[in-house]
């Protein structure tokens, strides 16, 4: 199927019986997702926009925007089409559908915009829903009572508490019918949570946040950023998320890394009407252009002399499709992104291209949350250059925003990360990355020989392992106790995690691996990896003899066997022990593995490598790790540096896990996990049968699960009776088991059979 079609579209399928209003979600990147609502009309993919349809004024007739431009679903006006006694007719009469000559997914306002703009309205709240009800429209929406950003707290409290006075009734009108409810709250955080969790307990089919408008007119784009982060968290994940009023393409990227799914735009058509142009990186004036900033379908025969030349009806009805088909490859992009992890990329490059963006972006990135990640950035904007007082009492209530954020990051990925300068250290799944380290990564036992040091390579981009194996091997023979860290432009590594992505493969200039150690973050990082006051033994790696240097630094330090420089190599004299030593490197560098990526504790991780087999490739790069006995416990993947599991290592973790089995699904939050093992997953006893064949654990077929499960990590999957049935990957965070559905919780990469 075309996405810009002039053959007409084949009429949508109503969703399968009891579908109606359930959301999934197909593919996410951190909080950004790609979802699918089941309506009577057809499945809405999201992130999606809903163009505004002036019922009374047809810029661009609905059907075309069903057949050319693929669109799924429309809002218009109930209050509207109520106060227009022709167009209330008609809707009474043949339904809201065919009063626009549309097949798709129609959603209604109603009328609470209209009071905002010229007061009240003459309508009541039950009326209003019955009505669009009454006209078969497929979501709805009740009277919220809209609150402006310049109102008092005491007022947006009353507008928050009269809306969810309303949530009932409004339920009620509805009946079947699926019906939106608002969030409002004006720019106060704890209003905007209140609304959000209050209106999280009725059974809405969506949830817009309304009282945007003003916000986004006046380009108050951190406010912006900050209403998402204060209400998002609270509502349930699933439930589409609606951005009421946005429909401006510059928005959307960082808007659905936020986790917004539904769009709406009179946009397209108030700026044609004004003679501007709306564009991913503003608004421009059609009066200045001589050329198309950006050629789309509609526009390609025409200059920008030859619309001005033209009649104004027609110049605003080619300008409106113009605009609607940026804004709708502005989307295209955003989704596509999502699929490609790249949404925070895009957010990123997008912030550069207007000021207020770029505000919001760098609050966004480095707001308090972040700040011990900011002081390992040596040119980013200080804390309060870009933070009020206000914000830092608020900073608790952003940091859960900005946690929330970070722990659905998916972390490693493949790929090489690209540098772009100090924003590139506060992409999320960076951050997430370094947290990682610092709440799983242990350091050895420091009471043992070299346990007062770190010694850290730099100077070199990766991957390490081919120059600096064999020096870590007898390093890590002599000096059990010593550190060995890599220095990369996102922060320190542990060098027995070296392939590890994203600190294994950065793209970005020389120089960025050529800069001398800056002292103060190297401290700041070590202090996040539980090294502090440990002595630094810095190593230029582009030093020819830098085997020679460590051991001129290592001289007067007690070693567990004895050492010598032969020929400007160092050497370890006992030939058993120097055998011993890579095998010894190998076991680091699955125990470490295991505790950061499977969350096993340090003594666990410890025993199970200490008698560990290996299979090497003919690099002697570790492919899978095995137990005493020779079964295949895990595999190094080489492309991100993560571990798959296989049975028998799923096997292995189960047995020795010493919590007891979730019973329940907990809201709490993952970081106070570390060391707790794999997220365990419960599942129904229906889904027994299809996860021990290795089939996906779907939603609404899962009865429990521990609260670190983190989507992209992998998992163990238990039946109702507490018996291993196989593992996977989380599509999900514990949140999203707890509520959602329809769709994929966990994809199983293995069943485990009763016999196995
Ligand atoms: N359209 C734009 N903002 C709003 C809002 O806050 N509520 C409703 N119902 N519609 C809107």
């Amino acid at each position: 199927m075309p996405v810009w079609s002039d053959r007409p579209r084949p009429n949508p399928t109503p969703c399968r019986d009891g579908d109606e209003g359930l959301f999934e979600v197909t593919a996410r990147d951190g909080r950004a997702r790609l979802g699918k609502l089941h309506t009577k009309h057809g499945i809405l993919d999201t992130p999606a926009l809903l163009p505004v349809i002036n019922p009374n004024i047809r810029t661009v007739e609905p059907r075309e925007m069903w057949d050319r431009y693929g669109i799924g679903a429309l809002i218009t006006n109930s209050y509207i089409i109520w106060k227009h006694a022709k167009l209330k007719d008609k809707a009474v009469t043949d339904g809201v559908h065919a009063l626009l000559d549309y097949p798709g997914v129609v959603m209604t306002d109603s009328g609470t915009f209209q009071s905002y703009i010229y007061g009240d309205v003459e309508v009541g709240v039950e009326e209003i829903v019955k009505f669009q009800r009454n006209i078969g429209v497929d979501i709805a929406t009740m009277l919220d009572v809209f609150s402006r950003p310049d109102m008092k707290y005491s007022e947006v409290n009353e507008a928050v508490e009269e809306t969810i006075k309303r949530a009932d009734r409004s339920l009620d009108a509805a009946q079947t019918t699926l019906i939106n409810g608002p969030i409002q709250g004006g720019i106060y955080p704890e209003l905007r949570e209140k609304s959000a969790t209050g209106m999280a307990k009725f059974d809405f089919a969506v949830h817009p946040i309304g009282g945007i408008v003003p916000v986004m007119e006046q380009q108050r784009y951190r406010e912006y950023t900050k209403i998402m982060l204060s209400t998002i968290p609270f509502l349930p994940p699933d439930r589409p998320v609606h951005m009421f009023g946005c429909g401006h393409p510059m928005l959307f990227p960082m808007s659905i890394a936020l986790g917004a799914d539904l769009f709406d735009s009179a946009a397209y058509a108030l700026f044609a009407r004004d003679g501007r142009i709306l564009t991913p990186w503003g608004t421009q004036k059609l009066e200045s252009l001589f050329e198309w900033p950006i050629i789309t379908p509609c526009i390609s025969s025409y200059t920008p002399q030859g619309v001005k030349e033209l009649p104004s009806d027609e110049r605003i009805t080619l300008l409106s499709k113009y605009n609607l088909e940026i804004t709708l490859a502005e989307l295209s992009r955003c989704r596509q992104a999502v699929r490609d992890g790249s949404i925070w990329r895009l957010v990123e490059q997008r912030s550069h291209q207007h000021p207020a963006l770029r505000d919001a972006f760098l609050w966004l990135t480095t707001n308090p949350a972040t700040a011990d990640l900011i002081k390992l950035t040596s040119d980013n904007i200080p804390l309060n250059e870009t933070t009020s007082s206000q914000e830092i009492t608020n900073s608790g209530r952003w940091e859960k925003g900005w946690d929330w954020i970070l722990q659905s990051q998916f972390t490693p990925r493949k790929g090489g990360e690209q540098w772009a300068g100090s924003d590139t250290i506060n992409r999320p799944h960076i951050i997430a990355a370094n947290n990682l380290l610092a709440d799983r990564w242990h350091p050895s036992d420091s009471a043992t020989q070299g346990g007062d040091s770190v010694l850290i390579f730099f100077g070199q981009s990766g991957p390490w392992r081919d120059k600096c194996d064999g020096i870590v091997a007898k390093l890590m023979q002599c000096l059990p106790g010593l550190e060995i860290m890599v220095n990369t432009p996102i922060g320190l590594v542990p060098y027995a995690l070296e392939d590890l992505n994203p600190f294994c493969h950065i793209e970005g200039p020389k120089w960025l691996w050529n800069d001398k150690l800056d002292m103060v973050k190297i401290t700041t990082s070590l202090e996040r990896l539980g090294l502090t006051g440990r002595g630094i033994i810095p190593i230029d790696l582009r030093k020819e003899n830098f085997e020679s240097t460590i051991f001129d630094k290592l001289i007067g330090i007690e070693m567990a066997s004895s050492v010598e420089l032969i020929d400007g190599i160092f050497t370890i004299t006992d030939r058993e022990v120097f055998q011993n030593s890579s095998t010894k490197l190998n076991r680091r560098k699955a125990r470490d593995k295991l505790s950061v990526l499977f969350n096993v504790d340090q003594e666990t991780a410890d025993e199970i490598t200490e008698s560990m087999e290996f299979v090497v490739n003919k690099y002697g790069r570790i492919k899978n790790l095995l137990s005493p006995s020779g079964h295949h416990l895990a595999s190094f993947r080489l492309g991100d540096g993560g571990l798959s599991l296989t049975n028998h290592g799923a096997k292995e973790l189960f047995q020795r896990r010493r919590r007891s089995l979730p019973t329940q699904f907990s809201q709490a939050s993952i970081s106070p996990y570390s060391g707790e093992g794999l997220a365990i997953v419960v599942v129904n006893d229906d889904a027994e049968p299809y996860v021990r064949k290795g089939r996906n654990v779907f939603h609404g077929f899962t009865l429990a699960c521990d609260p670190w499960l983190r989507p992209g990590e992998a998992c163990l999957i238990c039946s109702q009776t507490g018996e291993l049935i196989g593992h996977g990957v989380a599509n999900s965070t514990a949140d999203d088991l707890r509520v959602m559905k329809k769709g994929v919780a966990i994809k199983t990469r293995d069943g485990i059979k009763q016999e196995d």
